[in-house]
């Protein structure tokens, strides 16, 4: 998809689709408080173009509400799309960010190819940010999974213009374009990975893919697979790739910003992503029944693949390393087996209780490796757990903290980010759930608090570095397509991963 940025009047502007956004502006309440609906443009044309169907009421600017006009008067476009933000008081940058995918995926099955998106125009949207949202809604909103059908039919969008208003901040604009750009391109990079099926991406193809992406962007790169795994002893990540035909692949990429001396004391990240690229569950294996699903089962770790890039091409000034644990549950004849007994690389033994747990196995070694890489502050991210689906749904992915200051700044990257976790608690009681009698601690802790246990078990591996854990099992792939994003592949937690990454920017003086 091709992306500008216009600064031309609404009107003359020559285009097959013009979309403007509009909020509903009724405050009262009850029956007699009719929607009014109102176009967020100070465009007269557009504007008038617009008045007989917005007074007429029959479109009431509900949230992602579509309403097309064909020959607009007055308007050189062909088409004027009027696209909702819902209530006005509830209206936010990620609104528009939704409207602007759902105008795109609006436009995609039409055959249309091309069209130009007015940023809105609202005190109560801060214009860079919404231009920054726009764009990577309508990357979010070009991208269908339909990689493999013979008749697809590539309706993808060719062009996406953003319009925005000729007395605007120019260059401010111009820098939220481009990062927009990065960040769609980048969740969108994420979600091709996600996917991909498991005989197509396996761990190796994944390091390549990895690889490849770091090559491009300018990261510096390493894969490494069993020998390592061997060398680093790693037994807790090797126990879970034992069982298959395919070699596992540890995947470090590493972003150096350039004038942050090494010597100096500033903060290192280490971004650690789950990259099961199919997980049967094992010895204790699953049931057939949606068993398909457990190719995004490496979710995590593409979000870690796409935040790179992003991060590379964006250039914070803090140093990152990001670590791809990947590997492929299967049950076999070297397979592990319930009862045994793992060393991970900390030294600590985990008593495997269940093979499905694998998750937290391969991710405690890459959380130790990326401590002995020498990061200061870790982040993971990884479709962990059924349970933490179960108790959040579809609607937040759960994150997990043993450090308040680290999470603060999540916190507010998910502002930026528009994406939804909810904290949930740690806590000695549940720790105390995944001791072993036999080694150090047991890789499950039983159904109950099932979310909370997995996060527990990474945290021994953590101590005391300040850390998030984000258990993505309820949103990396979306169930049901919505107006601005299709079924699958969802790519969430890159957003959050990168603007987290972002807020531990050095100051321009420490350097
Ligand atoms: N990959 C699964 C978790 C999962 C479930 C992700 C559904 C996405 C959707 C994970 O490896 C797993 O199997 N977890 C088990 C843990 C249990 C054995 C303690 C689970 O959630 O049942
Ligand atoms: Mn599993
Ligand atoms: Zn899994």
């Amino acid at each position: 998809m091709r992306t500008q940025l216009s600064f031309a009047p609404l009107a003359g502007i020559e285009t097959e689709l013009l979309a403007v956004v509009a909020v509903d502006t009724q405050t009262a309440k009850g029956p007699d408080a009719k929607p009014a609906p109102a176009l967020l443009t100070a465009d007269e044309a557009v504007q008038a173009a617009a008045a007989a169907v917005l007074s007429n009421g029959e479109y009431k600017a509900g949230a992602n509400e579509p309403l097309l006009l064909h020959a607009p008067s007055g308007l050189a476009a062909k088409r004027l799309l009027i696209v909702g933000l819902g209530k006005q008081a509830k209206a936010t940058v990620n609104s528009v960010r939704n409207a602007a995918g759902t105008a795109v995926r609006f436009t995609k099955p039409r055959g249309i190819r091309e069209l130009v998106f007015a940023l809105p125009q609202s005190d109560l949207l801060a214009a860079a940010h919404s231009a920054r949202a726009a764009i990577e809604g309508a990357f979010v909103g070009d991208f269908d999974p339909d990689t493999y059908r013979s008749d697809r039919k590539d309706l993808s969008v060719q062009s996406f213009t953003l319009a925005a208003s000729a007395d605007a901040d120019k260059a401010t604009l111009e820098t939220a374009f481009a990062e927009g750009v990065i960040v769609g391109e980048s969740q969108n990079f994420t979600r091709s990975l996600v996917n991909e099926p498991g005989n197509k991406l396996t761990p190796t193809i994944l390091g390549q893919r990895a690889a490849l992406m770091a090559a491009e962007v300018g990261l510096g790169w390493e894969v490494h697979s069993t020998e390592k795994l061997h060398e680093l002893k790693m037994g807790a990540f090797w126990s879970v790739s034992q069982g298959s035909e395919e070699p596992p692949a540890l995947i470090v990429l590493r972003y150096e910003p350039e004038g942050v001396a090494r010597h100096l004391d500033g903060p290192v990240l280490g971004l650690v992503g789950k990259g099961i690229t199919f997980d049967t569950g094992g010895i204790s294996i699953k049931p057939s029944d949606n068993m398909e699903k457990m190719k995004y089962d490496m979710a995590g770790g593409a979000a870690m693949i796409g935040a790179m890039r992003a991060i590379a091409l964006l250039k914070p000034r803090v140093r990152v390393i990001g670590i791809v644990c990947a590997a492929e549950n299967m049950p076999d004849g070297k397979a592990q087996k319930p009862g045994d007994v793992q060393t991970a690389m900390s030294g600590k033994t985990i008593e495997i209780i269940n093979t499905d747990a694998e998750g937290r196995l391969v991710l405690a070694d890459g959380l130790t490796y990326a401590r002995q890489l020498g990061a200061t502050h870790l982040i993971d991210a990884a479709t962990l757990t059924g349970a933490c689906a179960v108790a959040l749904g579809h609607v937040n992915a759960g994150a997990f903290s043993n450090d308040d200051e680290a999470w603060g700044k999540f916190d507010a990257a998910l502002t930026i980010s528009g994406e939804k976790f909810w904290r949930l608690p740690l806590g000695e009681e549940y720790a105390e759930m995944i001791k072993s009698e036999i080694g150090d601690i047991k890789n499950t802790g039983g159904r109950y608090g099932g979310a909370i246990t997995a996060a527990e078990f990474l945290k021994v591996f953590v101590e005391e570095t300040p850390w998030i854990h984000l258990d993505i099992a309820g949103l990396a792939w979306v169930e049901d397509s919505k107006p601005y994003i299709a079924k699958g592949p969802s790519g969430v937690a890159v957003r959050s991963i990168l603007e987290w990454v972002r807020s531990y920017q050095l100051l321009a003086t420490s350097f």
